[in-house]
């Protein structure tokens, strides 16, 4: 019965759309991917931060390319994490814009920017009406430890670690909207984010 509530608090809160990457979504992760890209990264998330800052966010916050892989292992499909990434992204961003002073430069010259940028193409995506589509219990359970605001499991890390695990994990799971000729592009593998190859993402 309990299980059976959780489940229907979900249908309300997930936002429903199609799994189908449209190309209009291609684009406007595309120019995500721009404002996103290794300089700008370093200089608004890294240097304009004291050293090793970091912020608090709760472990499911944290969303890598392993916890992929380890999801897809538990029978989450493609669109259950395209949608988790939606929201982790939203909340990082959110809580790296929440420790900022009005007037730091990274809030005023790019955070606030990307932030309703990424509200926007939120707000584009293809949504459809009914869903009869079965949510692994492994993701709800993560959806719920989201929503939970009594939950206490904190993990302080650095304002940029959030946005590149935002970065390579979106190309993990829109892999469709990056195709490249690249030889290495299996953007799912650690392996392709290693030290210096960031610039062919
Ligand atoms: C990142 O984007 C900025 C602004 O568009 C550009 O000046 C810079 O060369 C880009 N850096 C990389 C590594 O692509
Ligand atoms: C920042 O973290 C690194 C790695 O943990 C450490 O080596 C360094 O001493 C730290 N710097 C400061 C100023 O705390
Ligand atoms: C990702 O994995 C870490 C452990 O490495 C875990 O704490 C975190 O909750 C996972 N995130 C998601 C969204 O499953
Ligand atoms: C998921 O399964 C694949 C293939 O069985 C394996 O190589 C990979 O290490 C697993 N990932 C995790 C995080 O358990
Ligand atoms: C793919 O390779 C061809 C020939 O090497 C090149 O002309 C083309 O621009 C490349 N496309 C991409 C997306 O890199």
């Amino acid at each position: 019965m309990v299980r059976f509530m959780v489940f229907l608090g979900l249908m309300w809160v997930l936002p429903i759309w199609m799994s189908t990457v449209t190309p209009q979504l291609c684009t406007s992760l595309g120019s995500l991917k721009d404002s996103l890209n290794a300089s700008l990264r370093k200089r608004y998330l890294k240097y304009n931060f004291p050293v090793n800052y970091t912020i608090q966010v709760h472990y499911e916050e944290v969303f890598r390319l392993k916890n992929i892989s380890k999801l897809r292992n538990d029978s989450a499909d493609l669109r259950d994490l395209q949608e988790l990434w939606f929201e982790v992204t939203e909340t990082g961003i959110k809580k790296i814009l929440d420790v900022l002073p009005e007037k730091h430069p990274t809030r005023r010259k790019y955070l606030a920017i990307l932030y309703n940028h990424f509200l926007l193409i939120k707000q584009t995506l293809p949504v459809q009406n009914s869903d009869e589509r079965v949510i692994p219990e492994v993701i709800q359970d993560i959806w719920q430890r989201l929503g939970d605001t009594n939950y206490q499991g904190w993990r302080p890390v650095t304002p940029k670690s959030l946005l590149d695990n935002c970065y390579r994990t979106m190309h993990c799971l829109f892999k469709d909207c990056f195709l490249s000729n690249s030889t290495h592009s299996n953007y799912c593998e650690p392996q392709h984010w290693r030290k210096g190859k960031e610039t062919q993402g």
